[in-house]
């Protein structure tokens, strides 16, 4: 059986972009999502500095991840309007990873595959 292919969008930014992230992702009519608090860093390793001392620990930062799976033909779409509502070109802006994924199962009906977004 050939499976239409699935990707998961993971978006890691500022606890400040929830509200305006659910509501684009609701619009772009994802068939759910998952927010999480994280604790993260990226390369100025939890400081406001670009020139970060090599030796400096890396602090970590509270941030949302929002997972959400879709179908792979819909990343880039999802991916642009991502992009541009959390863009602002200062560091910490927040960072998107597309993952490619093997399946999905709704439990209640079995159906698999995009048929179970
Ligand atoms: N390489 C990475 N691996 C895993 N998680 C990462 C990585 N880079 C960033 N993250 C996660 O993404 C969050 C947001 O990262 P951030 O926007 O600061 O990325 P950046 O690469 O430092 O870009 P910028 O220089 O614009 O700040 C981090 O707090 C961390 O949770
Ligand atoms: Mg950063």
């Amino acid at each position: 059986m050939v499976m239409s292919k699935l990707s998961r969008i993971e978006i890691i930014c500022d606890m400040s972009k929830f509200a305006s992230l659910k509501s684009l992702l609701s619009k772009l009519e994802v068939g759910g999502m998952t927010f999480i608090q994280v604790l993260g860093c990226g390369a100025e390793k939890g400081t406001k500095e670009y020139e970060v001392d090599t030796n400096y620990e890396m602090e970590l930062l509270p941030k949302i991840e929002v997972q959400c799976v879709v179908e792979s033909e819909r990343v880039d779409k999802i991916v642009e309007a991502v992009e541009k509502e959390l863009y602002t070109g200062h560091i910490g802006d927040g960072k998107i990873f597309v993952l490619s994924l093997e399946d999905v199962i709704r439990v209640r009906t079995g159906e698999h595959g995009k048929q179970a977004l």
